[in-house]
Formats: structure tokens, C-alpha cells, sequence
């Protein structure tokens, strides 16, 4: 009796265990990630192909000019639900043709001439930093806006900043109000030309907001494009070349857990034939 309540405490603790472990993460510091709903998470999730083509017509049209998806052939594009002409189209949009990968026109030395780094491959970025699909989408729409930079120019403008303008730049650029030399100091350096970005841990980096402005790309579904639908797409297709399997495990695991439940229910009946006639 005591081993059964000693077992079952320790099978609570294990279950617990992943949630403790997941708030521990999502604490730690900087702001919280913008939390968006991604269609294919779950057990039953499936891409939504729209969504798949929009965010590949963005991956393409932008990213692509710094950034390399190494692991993903245009060709393989159709199993987005792309035509073979509109695979043709995007590759020599890109400057490529339906059998290259989706490689960058910028070689690794420009790049490092121009940014000091090489742009990491994007392939497997969804799985490759914590927060995954919400972590991307908050570094895609996690600049400050024209009006955010206008208010920071204000605030040095006399070159003090007071109490009350660090309240406000707290405010705007989601840190803690507690470290005003920090603020003054992230504020001169956004001043300065700096990318700020609220969800890159250390706030600055190399990448320039890579989609700013409203119709930045002119969908082909005639969506329109804001900010947060490129980026929202563009994280769906991200997600979709990290796993471009992930439809097939997703049924195959479906039809295992089928078949799983079908063989229990038939061994069950099966050992209820067998110990009926032990008994008696
Ligand atoms: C003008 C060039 C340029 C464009 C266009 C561009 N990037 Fe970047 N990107 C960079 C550079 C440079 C870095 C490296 C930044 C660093 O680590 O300082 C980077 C880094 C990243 C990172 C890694 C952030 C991290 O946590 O390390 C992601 C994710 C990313 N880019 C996504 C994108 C996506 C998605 C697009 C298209 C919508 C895009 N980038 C377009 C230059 C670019």
C-alpha cells in the first residue's frame, strides 16, 4: 500500500515536471513573446497551404536577398501547393531555377562585409531558438515603429533625459523602468542608427527590420499585406522547411494510435474468452 502511494507521487511530480520546466523558460527575462496561434501545433495541426504560399512568396522575396534556406530545393515547393509554373516564377524572382535550393544572392563574405556576420541559414530556425514560431514572429514585428523612434529622437533632443521621458521609453521599449542609465543608454544607441529589436535578448543586432512598411509584398491571393499577416506567413513557411514531413508523421502517428486501440480492445475480449473458461 505504502510502495502504491510512494509510485503514485512520484508519477505526479513527473507529470507536473514539463510544466514547471516550460513557465521556468517563459520567465526569463525580457518581455514576454507575443503569443500567435499557429494552426499546425497540436496533435491533429496541418499547415494551412495559403498561408504556406503566402509565406513562401515572402521568404522569397525578401529574406532570400541575406538569408539562405540551404535544406529546401524550389522544386520542393510544390508540395506547398504550388504549380510547377508558379515554382518556375518564385525561382527567377530569386534569380535561380526550380532545381537550385532556395540560396541567398549575397555571398557569406558581402554579408560579413556588410553586417559584420553572416545571416544564419533559416531552415531549421523554428526549432533552433527557444520560444520557436512565436520567438520569429516576435523578432519580425518586434522593431520600433517610425512614430516609437520619433518619440526616443525627443527625448534626447535637449540631451537629458528626465524621469518622466525614461518612464515613457520604458514604456515603449517594453524595459524595466527600474535602470534608467540602461534606457539612456539603448536610447542614444537606437539615436545612433542601431537596430533595436524588444524580443532579440540583448535588444541589438545586425538585421535591419526586414519588413516595414505595410504591402511591403504585393500577395498573389490578393491578401493585403500588413506587417503581422508577411510575418505571421513567413513564420508558417519558416515552420513548414524546418518540417517539411511533418503532414505524414502527423497521420502515421494518427493511424498507430487507431491501430493501438483497435489491437487493446481485441486482446482485452481475447483474454476475457480465455480466463471465462479458466474460471469455471
Ligand atoms: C538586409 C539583410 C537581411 C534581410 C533582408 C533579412 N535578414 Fe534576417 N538577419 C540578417 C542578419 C545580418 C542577421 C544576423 C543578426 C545578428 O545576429 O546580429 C539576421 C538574423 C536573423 C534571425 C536570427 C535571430 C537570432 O535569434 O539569432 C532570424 C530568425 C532572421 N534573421 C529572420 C529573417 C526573416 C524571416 C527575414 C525575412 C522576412 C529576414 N531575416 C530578412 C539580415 C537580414
Amino acid at each position: 500500500m505504502k510502495l502504491l502511494r510512494i509510485i503514485q507521487a512520484a508519477l505526479c511530480v513527473l507529470l507536473l515536471l514539463p510544466f514547471s520546466v516550460g513557465v521556468s523558460l517563459a520567465s526569463s527575462g525580457g518581455p514576454a513573446l507575443p503569443q500567435q496561434s499557429w494552426g499546425f501545433h497540436g496533435p491533429f495541426g496541418q499547415f494551412d497551404t495559403a498561408a504556406l504560399k503566402r509565406g513562401a512568396q515572402v521568404v522569397v522575396e525578401v529574406c532570400l536577398a541575406c538569408h539562405s534556406l540551404k535544406y529546401i530545393k524550389f522544386d520542393q515547393l510544390k508540395q506547398v501547393g504550388f504549380t510547377e509554373m508558379e515554382v518556375n516564377a518564385l525561382a527567377s524572382t530569386a534569380g535561380k531555377n526550380r532545381k537550385d535550393a532556395l540560396l541567398s544572392a549575397m555571398d557569406a563574405d558581402a554579408a560579413k562585409e556588410s553586417f559584420g556576420i553572416v545571416p544564419p541559414d533559416l531552415s531549421l530556425m523554428t526549432k533552433a531558438r527557444k520560444g520557436y514560431e512565436n520567438y520569429l514572429y516576435g523578432i519580425l514585428t518586434g522593431y520600433l515603429k517610425d512614430e516609437d523612434k520619433a518619440a526616443v529622437d525627443r527625448a534626447l533632443e535637449d540631451d537629458t533625459v528626465s524621469d518622466a521621458e525614461v518612464k515613457e521609453l520604458a514604456m515603449l521599449l517594453s524595459m524595466d523602468p527600474h535602470h534608467p542609465d540602461k534606457i539612456r543608454e539603448v536610447a542614444r544607441r537606437i539615436k545612433s542608427g542601431d537596430n533595436f529589436n524588444k524580443f532579440f535578448p540583448g535588444n541589438f543586432f545586425a538585421m535591419p527590420a526586414p519588413l516595414a512598411a505595410d504591402g511591403q509584398v504585393t500577395y498573389r491571393d490578393g491578401t493585403h499585406g500588413s506587417i503581422a499577416q508577411m510575418s505571421h506567413d513567413a513564420v508558417t513557411f519558416l515552420a513548414w522547411a524546418a518540417e517539411p514531413t511533418m503532414a505524414d508523421r502527423k497521420s502515421a502517428g494518427i493511424k498507430v494510435i487507431l491501430y493501438l486501440i483497435v489491437l487493446t480492445v481485441m486482446l482485452y475480449a481475447v483474454k476475457r474468452r480465455i480466463w471465462a473458461r479458466i474460471h469455471h
